[in-house]
């Protein structure tokens, strides 16, 4: 596959960090200390027991601590920085691993775990610390008023706009190491346009695997970076 002079859009999922050590959303079958992660990502979770679920994203926030990018994510971001046409980084991830591998131009489109939003005023905040109802907010100065900066089940995901043109303009379409089950991403595969070539690397069988052109099953740190480098 020629990527020269491609406008290239890459989704990325879970699966592109598990070998930096981040655990995907359905390892484990999607629990966490007997919760379904369906039911603690949540606004009525959040109401219900903001406790829970402020421990939830500062044990994630906290693990960000210990990891860091891998072979995948390097080899994406080493192209965006040779690539001669325009590039589009959307993730689903809420980690740093992109920042930190240096990529440029990434949507998060489910937020970011090191960022907090004052849900009075909706100003979005840097935030590596833990986070729980006694942590200030720094425009209205009270407590109670922050949230972990994530789309939870029920919410719009961020940047959709951004997202819709990115999709129509790509000439070629990757997506690695999500499992398509989770909409609107798994949707995106079906939002560009005719001309689009589309390819998923992943370590299984995805859900959406019969819409993709391409379907490379491996590792991300083996299968991205021999991708990437093949223009
Ligand atoms: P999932 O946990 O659903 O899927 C991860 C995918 O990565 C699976 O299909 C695995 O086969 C694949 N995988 C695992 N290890 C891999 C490796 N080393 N190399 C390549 N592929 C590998 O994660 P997502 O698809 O990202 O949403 O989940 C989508 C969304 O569902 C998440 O962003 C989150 C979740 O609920 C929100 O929090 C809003």
């Amino acid at each position: 596959m020629e990527l020269n002079k491609k406008n290239i859009v890459v989704l990325t999922g879970a699966g592109i960090s598990s070998e930096s050590g981040l655990k995907t959303f359905r390892d484990a079958d999607g629990l966490w200390e007997g919760h379904r992660v369906e039911d603690v990502a949540t606004p009525e979770a959040f109401l219900e027991n903001p406790e829970l679920v402020y421990d939830f994203y500062n044990q994630r926030r906290r693990q960000l601590k210990e990891v860091k990018p891998n072979q995948a994510h390097l080899a994406l971001a080493e192209f965006e920085r040779n690539h001669n046409a325009k590039f589009t980084l959307i993730t689903q991830n809420v980690d740093n691993l992109h920042e930190l591998a240096h990529s440029q131009n990434i949507i998060h489109m489910h937020g970011e775990l090191q960022k907090v939003r004052c849900m009075e005023t909706d100003e979005v905040f840097p935030w590596t610390e833990d986070l729980d109802s006694d942590s200030v907010s720094p425009t209205t100065q009270k407590s109670g008023t922050l949230r972990p900066h994530i789309c939870w089940f029920g919410e719009m995901p961020y940047h959709m706009v951004e997202i819709g043109d990115a999709l129509r303009d790509a000439d070629i379409f990757v997506a690695i190491g999500t499992s398509g089950l989770v909409y609107p991403a798994a949707g995106f595969v079906q939002m560009v346009s005719h001309h689009c070539y589309k390819v998923l690397i992943n370590k299984d069988a995805a859900n959406n695997n019969p819409l993709f052109h391409e379907v490379i099953l491996g590792n991300a740190t083996q299968e991205v970076p021999k991708f990437f480098q093949q223009s």
